[in-house]
């Protein structure tokens, strides 16, 4: 059956009226009228004349045929358009190199190669923006969404502002708990810990190079999901800003790079009977253009992604124009394939980092590089992202047998001179937990073996604090 979309809408969402001028914006471009409809400035005040772009010289595509570096230009119409106040769901540039890749990446097209038009596009500034909307236009206060735990934290702020209840969902190596998310939705009417809540609208996971726990889910795995979602009656809100940073079995050639299908795309399978709808995919440039240009977009039910439209009418308006435009022009002059190698390239820098950060660890925290070390931490190798999630070999403490990072790496850590995410920060009930997210996005290997080593040190003081002279042996 569909899921049942304008009734997921909260009742703000519902009561927001629509912006009286931007819904008649689009009007402006019919031919032969004259508008005299919105505030816009006149352009002639704006000093810009044109914005160049040069890309690094190592960059996909940054040399024309006769080796000469490329410059792209934005000018002309093209400039005033994204200088001027636009379209709120974001410039019209990008959003048609966006279908193009969406439609690629995520197969949703009909035979003909057109997008499979059941689904609507939205441009925000960074997909925080899009999920905090998101967040606004589903949830009453009192309403349940299910996330994975551990959780990205950006996700949290804005539920609990809305008074939503988070209900976290146990994780594996491959991320979100298929077993977990089945027993949970089935015990819900009986189990203590759920019985007196909503049932959950939707349920919120980042499948690929998880934050934190830099988990991957497979197609398997997600179809799992997808499919009890379907059951259930609950939308996937899938977060994937490191999609493209997945550096497992790399290909040589970037066109030939295998991912894990997205959840967007697994909702072709067995549509004719459930439908489209199901999903809500979030996506960013940020590890992958430029964080700082603030350009994320969603995809999705068309019912959903024009309810956050709306707020943007009401808030921001839209993202920026010549971030936009950035982004628009340089996937213009790469094209989709130009793109893909791109961001290959990237994902392999980050493999690179993952290396180096993964062979640190196995000789500071692990069994050191003749295997004979006791090792004072575990951790699961990324096939994606940037972070390692580590669970530290920590004493005991009140209430948490398995030690909390937090004093550890609040204090100690930063007494020794090195900084990290302690786990707590990480779980909707902020529980003691060994955990600790790690970065190795920035960090050169000279600075990563120190950090490590840092760390250890404080571990080992963490012991002896506790009265041990000696660090027990860890159950591995
Ligand atoms: C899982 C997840 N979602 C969303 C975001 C926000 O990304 P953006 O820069 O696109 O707003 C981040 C940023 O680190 C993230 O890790």
């Amino acid at each position: 059956m569909p899921l049942d979309l304008p009734s997921l809408l909260s009742q703000s969402s519902c009561d927001r009226p629509l912006s009286a001028i931007r819904g008649l914006l689009p009007l402006e471009s019919r031919p032969g009228l004259i508008s005299l409809l919105a505030g816009k400035p006149n352009p002639s005040g704006f000093p810009f004349d044109s914005i160049t772009l040069r890309l690094k010289p190592t960059v996909e595509g940054s040399k024309d045929a006769q080796g000469n570096p490329v410059q792209i230009t934005i000018d002309g119409s093209d400039l005033e358009r994204v200088l001027q106040y636009g379209s709120t769901n974001g410039d019209v540039m990008l959003q048609r190199e966006l279908t193009k890749l969406i439609s690629r990446v995520h197969h949703r097209t009909r035979d003909n190669g057109e997008p499979d038009g059941v689904f609507a596009l939205a441009i925000g500034s960074g997909s925080q923006d899009l999920l905090y909307k998101t967040i606004s236009i589903l949830f009453n206060p009192q309403d349940t969404v299910l996330v994975e735990s551990p959780v990205y934290p950006g996700f949290l702020p804005e539920l609990e502002t809305h008074r939503v209840k988070a209900v976290g969902i146990s994780t594996d190596e491959q991320g979100l708990s298929s077993q977990a998310l089945r027993d949970t939705l089935k015990s819900w009417n009986s189990s203590d810990a759920t019985k007196e809540l909503r049932f959950p609208k939707a349920i919120y996971t980042v499948p690929t190079g998880a934050n934190p726990a830099g988990t991957t889910a497979s197609t398997e795995r997600k179809r799992e999901i997808l499919a009890i979602a379907r059951e259930y009656g609950l939308l996937v809100l899938e977060d994937d800003p490191y999609y493209f940073l997945t550096f497992e079995n790399m290909s040589e050639d970037a066109l030939k790079q295998e991912r894990a299908l997205s959840y967007f795309a697994l909702e072709r399978e067995d549509a004719d009977k459930w439908g489209y709808g199901y999903v809500l995919r979030f996506e960013s440039f940020s590890k992958i253009l430029s964080a700082g240009m603030r350009v994320g977009f969603m995809m999705g039910p068309p019912t959903l992604v024009n309810a956050v439209v709306a707020l943007t009418a009401s808030s921001n308006l839209h993202a920026s124009g010549p971030a936009q435009a950035m982004a628009g022009e340089l996937m213009q002059y790469w094209g989709t394939d130009g793109f893909l190698r791109h961001t290959h390239n990237v994902a392999r820098m980050y493999k690179e980092r993952r290396d180096m950060f993964g062979r640190q660890l196995d000789t500071i925290l692990g069994r050191g590089e003749d295997g004979k070390q006791a090792p004072i931490a575990t951790y699961v190798t990324p096939v994606a992202g940037m972070f390692y999630w580590i669970k530290l070999h920590l004493p005991p403490t009140d209430g948490a047998p398995e030690g909390d990072s937090y004093r550890v790496i609040s204090e100690k850590a930063l007494e020794f001179g090195v900084l990290a995410m302690p786990g707590g920060a990480f779980f909707v009930d902020k529980r003691k937990t060994p955990y600790v997210r790690t970065s190795f996005s920035l960090i050169e290997p000279q600075d990563a073996h120190e950090a490590l080593l840092r760390l250890r040190r404080a571990v080992e003081s963490a012991w002896k604090d506790a009265g041990y002279n000696e660090i027990p042996a860890m159950n591995t």
